[in-house]
């Protein structure tokens, strides 16, 4: 039995991982976020009515289920209190068993101005990011400056964290954007208010998972993102600052040898929010279609996602370097109706493929596909995989020889139950 689970996606992101987890979510009994922050969108579709996660835990849905922040992710206390009115107008309280990690890093105004300023000025740092403040909230973190949630608690300290950080940030804004400046006093009170309202919430996450595990308690360690986004193994520069590739044991305070079972997560085609390059990315009447059928808008910030042709090459190389067990292909329902499919299975380079996979640098690869037939019948809605065509099989099975793991589960539409489970872990 298979007690510590990891999911992740792994693409660009918005995989369908929201989808997923809440349907892997009634056999669990903890559910952990570790990395990223408000950048993440999770949408869920239950009893008919859409709800999108950014922060909390896409499991935070169930009930019997206990919900973490770990210690990697960073948190923007507004988008924090704001998600969980929205969530308890669903749910119902949530206070009793959702923790935060006191070590947690603070998302403050002043990152999400910089990320906002310099996404808006034109110069190299301009990656089309959320906006959310998240790299400038991790710039503090890997700079050793960082406002933690422990920090919090004490005045003293976190006046003088405070003043240091406004140093910094309004002399930049002042001098390189000629921006408004931030007010100690206004934020420090502002940070004093919310740290009385988070206290129910900030615990010891590191010995809760322990007690967990001692009790051979079901945990799932939520991804957020997608590994091409990693900060050290996706398609730098443009990725998101956090490492969700191994990410999972600095983020919680668990050993990376708890980990029983890595679920990776794919679509059966690619999208992509924001700049970076992509090349599978269809410009035709192809990628209008997946982009319409699929509903490929962003989750939290409402942009258009480019969308193409599901990358082998790629899958491939992320399947390898996340250690992933089995996948799940979501999104399959999109392709139901074409005559033809492509997936791309290698790249055509001036570069070698084993300096590709060490830089990642894909700005120049020509994808080289495979052509397989389509099928007419839908795969829409399927629960039993033997209820699928032929063609939708062989497309799944040939996902399986390329990426070189196993389709676990297939995810036929975008609720709960639209969901085909070929191996139960
Ligand atoms: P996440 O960030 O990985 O959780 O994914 P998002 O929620 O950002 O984007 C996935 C989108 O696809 C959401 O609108 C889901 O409701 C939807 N979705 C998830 N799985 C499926 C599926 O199998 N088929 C279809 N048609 N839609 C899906
Ligand atoms: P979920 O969890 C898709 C992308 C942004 C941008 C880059 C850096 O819903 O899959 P950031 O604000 O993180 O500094 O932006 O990363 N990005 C995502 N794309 N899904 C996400 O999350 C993303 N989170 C960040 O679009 O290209
Ligand atoms: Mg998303």
């Amino acid at each position: 039995m298979k007690r510590n689970i990891s999911l992740l996606g792994l693409q660009w992101g918005d995989e369908g991982k929201g989808k997923v987890v809440d349907n892997l979510a009634k056999d669990l009994d903890a559910a952990v976020r570790y990395q990223g922050g408000h950048n993440a969108g999770h949408t869920l579709i239950v009893n008919g009515k859409k709800i999108v996660f950014h922060l909390l835990p896409s499991a935070i849905c169930h009930e019997n289920i206990k919900c973490f922040i770990g210690r990697g992710v960073v948190v923007s206390l507004d988008a924090l209190f704001s998600e969980i009115k929205e969530a308890e107008e669903v749910l119902g309280e949530i206070k009793g068993r959702l923790r935060i990690s006191s070590a947690c890093s603070l998302i403050q105004p002043y990152h999400i101005q910089l990320d906002q300023l310099r996404e808006q000025s034109n110069n190299l740092t301009k990656i089309g990011t959320t906006g959310r403040g998240i790299g400038t909230s991790y710039e503090d973190r890997v700079g050793r400056r960082s406002i933690r949630i422990a920090d919090l608690y004490n005045e003293e300290k976190l006046r003088d964290k405070l003043y240091q950080a406004l140093e910094f940030y309004n002399s930049i804004f002042k001098n390189s954007f000629g921006a408004p400046q931030i007010d100690l006093q206004e934020l420090l009170d502002k940070n004093l208010k919310q740290a009385e309202d988070l206290k129910p919430y900030v615990g010891n996450v590191i010995e809760e998972i322990r007690e967990l595990q001692d009790q051979d308690k079901k945990i799932l360690f939520e991804g957020a993102q997608g590994a091409l986004l990693d900060i050290s193994l996706g398609t730098y520069p443009y990725v998101t600052s956090s490492n969700l590739i191994g990410g999972v044991s600095s983020g919680v305070g668990i050993s990376p040898s708890d980990i029983d079972y890595t679920i990776g997560i794919t679509k059966a085609y690619t999208t992509r929010v924001g700049e970076g390059p992509f090349p599978t990315e269809l410009f035709d009447e192809m990628g209008t279609y997946l982009a319409e059928k699929g509903g490929e808008v962003g989750a939290t910030t409402g942009r258009p996602r480019r969308c193409g042709w599901l990358d082998g090459f790629l899958l491939n190389n992320m399947v390898k370097v996340s250690g992933v067990n089995g996948l799940c292909l979501t999104k399959i329902d999109v392709l139901d109706g074409l005559e033809k499919i492509k997936i791309c299975t290698d790249y055509s380079s001036a570069q070698t493929k084993e300096a590709i996979i060490e830089t990642m640098d894909i700005e120049d690869a020509v994808p080289l596909y495979l052509e397989l037939d389509g099928w007419s019948e839908p795969t829409a809605g399927k629960t039993d995989y033997d209820d699928l065509n032929a063609n939708a099989k062989a497309f799944i099975e040939k996902i399986e020889e390329i990426s070189g793991v196993p389709v676990i589960m297939i995810s036929t539409g975008p609720k709960r139950e639209d969901t085909i489970i070929r191996k139960k872990i």
